[in-house]
């Protein structure tokens, strides 16, 4: 057969009725005296003169192909180079004791090769196909079917392939039944932009692509199908950061008359179990904080608790005359980060004083005036000799509706800032650490600063704790949500609440996000009147699957567990995808683009 490539001249075989008798990766000690057919990629060649050595790969792995003798053979060989695809057939033989290779799970055997069939050729790959490559994103992302047979992505992705199945046998187990929703749909509101779909029949009008499956999970309640999940992609429109994509997909579920504790008792073992799949064990329960107890500690929602949480010292100052307001006076500590110089003390304090801070650093100092408080709060954090210990409060005046948040948000932020700079190279955030971590009863609504409103902390469809429903419209400040977040690492990995499932109360929260009745009903009609329908007490909650894969593979950035990931400018550089349309199909779509 002619070849593939124009000008190559190597000459192709047909598949034709072929079939392999092994994978790469199968061949051990007791096959050999077999025959094996074996097909894969070319991944390394070696010519020592009389023998050519293959490495040849496929999914499950590498084995050594020997070519020997033959001219016939010898000239097929010849041919082949990195990444061509070919077939093999020959007998498997046990490699003398010094040529064993304890890398390779089938380095005690090769194949001798009695016939080559080359079934296609390959240009130069762009890189090696090797577990670290020393080349851009942007050209591994161009030629992605290339970069995805590196081992690192083939692992990556056959891992999420491994847990989306064990999320579904778990969840299949526990009586969820997988059930779809729509694509082509209307807004589901998550805090981003829409991604809008055009209707050619009628023109002018949009469907919204689902920022997640919200509202259709909810109506699957009202529905009575009592446990729902999907592994479902979900779309929006965001600034996308590393652990962030424009398309993303959930593990997402929905309960009817769950508490929270109901929730949490379905997806600790759903992790448990996803976490071996991958080779880690994590012990259940997994700790549980509020939302208030986690900006007190940490400063932050989604706390890293492989470093130690953070102290309010103001008790132990009370008149000493160090700082003069209210505020929280917070401790950080880092461990094992020994004594800083001068410029290292220096940029801590700008960056603390670039968030309204007022960072005490030094503690020389500090110790020398306020000896006594300052060994209290040390005991206090239980700091040891070589920890970095800071104190910090508010420089100015209080700010914010929630202005001791706003000082601990300051803090925390100092506090992973130091602990990134300082700590790393103790190996405090060293892979094989997983603090799982419950944050549960966040506010009910955050300050939107631009718009000047409050705005939904989770979604508008969230519960409001009892106790706090009064405050929905007196104090939303303080109004606390049902809702939780499944935290690790400083991660948010997933994200739920018990629903409102009572039309009065659903009412209410649009109220106080400032809908009017007329534009609930019109962006949300269809759930409120679904409410009116015997809708059962109900809650969820959804996990990023690309999160948790990133993590449990080591990764640091979701795109290296996405098979065809988009770049932070949402470019699909393979495809070249967003692209300009003809304008026909605009015409037909009734759109006309202005001239930007
Ligand atoms: P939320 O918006 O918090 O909740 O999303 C749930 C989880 O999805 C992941 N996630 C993302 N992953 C990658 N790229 C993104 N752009 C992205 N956005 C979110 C995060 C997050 O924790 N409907 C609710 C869930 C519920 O209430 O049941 C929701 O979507 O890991």
């Amino acid at each position: 057969m002619q070849a593939s490539l124009p000008g190559s001249g190597v000459p192709l075989d047909f598949l034709g009725d072929l079939r392999r008798t092994h994978t790469c990766g199968q061949l051990r000690a007791e096959d050999a005296g077999k025959r094996a057919l074996l097909m894969g990629w070319v991944h390394r060649r070696r010519d020592l003169g009389g023998v050519i050595f293959f490495h040849l790969r496929d999914r499950e792995g590498i084995t050594q192909i020997v070519i020997r003798d033959g001219d016939a053979l010898r000239a097929k060989a010849d041919l082949v180079r990195s990444e061509y695809v070919i077939a093999v057939e020959g007998l498997v033989e046990l490699r003398s004791p010094e040529t064993v290779n304890p890398n390779l799970a089938t380095g005690r055997v090769d194949v001798i090769a009695e016939k080559i069939w080359i079934l296609n050729e390959s240009r130069t790959p762009p890189f090696p196909m090797e577990e670290s490559v020393d080349v851009s994103e942007e050209m591994r992302l161009k030629y992605r079917y290339v970069d995805l047979r590196r081992p690192r992505m083939q692992r990556n992705v056959i891992l999420r392939s491994k847990i989306a199945f064990a999320a579904r046998q778990y969840l299949d187990t526990r009586g969820f039944l997988e059930i779809e929703t729509p694509f082509m749909t209307r807004s589901t509101p998550e805090g981003a932009r829409d991604y809008l779909v055009p209707s050619r029949v009628q023109p002018g009008s949009f469907y919204a692509l689902p920022q997640s499956p919200q509202i259709f999970k909810q109506l699957l309640m009202v529905g009575g199908y009592e446990k729902y999940f999907q592994i479902v992609r979900c779309f929006r429109d965001e600034d996308l950061r590393a652990d962030r994509q424009p398309e993303f997909t959930q593990i997402d579920l929905e309960m009817s008359f769950p508490r929270e504790e109901d929730i949490f008792d379905v997806i600790e073992p759903l992790v448990q179990q996803i976490c071996e799949v991958a080779g880690i064990g994590v012990s259940v329960p997994f700790e549980r904080l509020t939302y208030a107890q986690a900006m007190r500690q940490y400063g932050i929602d989604k706390p890293d608790r492989r470093i130690p949480p953070m102290e309010q010292v103001n008790d132990l100052f009370e008149g000493s005359g160090l700082f003069a307001h209210e505020l929280p006076l917070m401790l950080i500590r880092i461990p094992k980060v020994g004594a800083l110089s001068r410029k290292e003390r220096d940029d801590l304090k700008a960056f603390g004083q670039e968030r309204g801070l007022r960072v005490f650093d030094d503690m020389k100092r500090l110790e020398r005036d306020f000896s006594e408080q300052i060994a209290k709060a040390k005991e206090r954090a239980g700091a040891a000799e070589d920890d970095l210990v800071l104190l910090a409060t508010w420089a100015g005046e209080p700010t914010g509706h929630r202005p001791e948040e706003t000082v601990y948000q300051a803090c925390g932020q100092l506090r992973l800032h130091a602990a990134q700079k300082y700590a790393e190279k103790h190996g405090q955030f060293n892979a094989g650490r997983y603090e799982f971590l419950w944050v549960t009863d966040f506010p009910m609504f955050e300050w939107d600063g631009e718009d000047q409103r409050w705005v939904a902390a989770h979604h508008p469809f969230t519960s409001v704790h009892d106790q706090d429903l009064e405050k929905l419209e007196s104090d939303p400040a303080r109004c606390r949500a049902r809702s939780y977040d499944l935290v690790l690492n400083g991660v948010e990995l997933g994200s739920g609440s018990i629903r409102i499932h009572r039309r009065d109360v659903q009412s209410k929260v649009f109220a106080a996000l400032g809908f009017s009745d007329e534009e609930a009903r019109r962006r949300f009609g269809f759930l409120l009147d679904a409410l009116e329908y015997g809708a059962p007490p109900h809650g969820g909650i959804a996990l990023g699957l690309d999160r948790l894969v990133m993590i449990l593979a080591g990764e640091s950035s979701i795109r290296d567990v996405i098979p065809f990931p988009k770049t932070a400018k949402g470019t699909d550089l393979m495809c070249e995808a967003p692209a300009p349309v003809p304008e026909r199909q605009l015409r037909e779509l009734g759109i006309a683009l202005r001239k930007q």
